[in-house]
């Protein structure tokens, strides 16, 4: 049994993600501004805002894993992007993970199976028109992913995943028809949209003993965009 720390458990992969931990024996600590409708008991919930300069991260005594899930989709011609709206995806998506890997280093340090899961987005690997704010974001989380991966090997080990469009209420405007969300799955090769539950699956995989050897990676789960086209 693991502890495991979800930045954002409470909608979406993050949820799936939670949901998944627990029913396969897990702690779980979820922190976000509003409260996870999860009823276990191994689940324990701190409201907090990454946004805030110093948020109010909790004392914990344990840690094995983080998953830091906190991201946006704003979508606009680069020409129409101001700096504010650069820096507001840079904080959430990249600066927040930051902040809570930093906090929570110290504890990882001292688990014998640390891991940490991040989240990109199939636009960093694959040029998508209008995505230039947060791919820019997400490039900065893959870079880290890198860096830390080669940083803290052989103690702890991080990955990133980078979906294309799962149906989760990040992504709700996107997929608010089902003429929508037909077209969506037209351009996926695999004719498909994501779902946040085989989302969780992987980040599972990712956190557990059977991912013992892998570090560093960006895994695509995007049903076939980014290698097909
Ligand atoms: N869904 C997609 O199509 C898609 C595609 C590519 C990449 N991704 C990436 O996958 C990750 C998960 O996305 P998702 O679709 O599951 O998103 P989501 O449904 O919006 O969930 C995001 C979670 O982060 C929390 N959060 C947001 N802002 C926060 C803040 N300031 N402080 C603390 N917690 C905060 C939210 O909780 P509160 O609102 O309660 O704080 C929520 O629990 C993101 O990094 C996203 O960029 C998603």
């Amino acid at each position: 049994m693991k502890n495991i720390l979800i930045v954002g458990a409470s909608s979406g992969i993050g949820l799936a993600s939670a949901s998944h931990l627990l029913a396969t024996g897990h702690q779980v600590i979820g922190l976000s501004r509003n409260t996870p409708e999860i009823n276990h008991p191994d689940f324990s919930f701190y409201p907090l805002n990454i946004l805030e300069e110093a948020p109010n991260f909790p004392a914990l005594e344990k840690l094995d894993g983080i998953v830091y899930c906190p991201g946006s989709i704003q979508l606009k011609p680069f020409q129409s992007i101001k700096p504010d709206l650069f820096i507001e995806d840079w904080q959430l998506n990249f600066l927040g993970a930051v902040k809570t890997l930093q906090h929570y280093f110290p504890l990882l340090r001292k688990s014998a199976e640390a891991a940490v899961v991040l989240f990109s987005t199939v636009a960093v690997q694959t040029g998508m028109k209008y995505h230039s704010s947060i791919s820019a974001s997400k490039g900065s989380v893959e870079a880290l992913v890198r860096s830390l991966a080669a940083e803290w090997a052989p103690k702890i080990r991080i990955n990133a995943i980078a979906p294309s469009l799962v149906q989760t209420p990040l992504a709700g405007q996107l997929l608010s028809s089902p003429e929508k969300i037909q077209q969506a799955q037209n351009r996926h090769p695999l004719q498909k949209i994501g779902n946040s539950e085989d989302i969780a699956h992987m980040v599972s995989f990712l956190l557990g003993q059977h991912a013992q050897w892998v570090t560093g990676q960006i895994i695509q789960m995007d049903g076939g965009i980014s290698a097909i086209g």
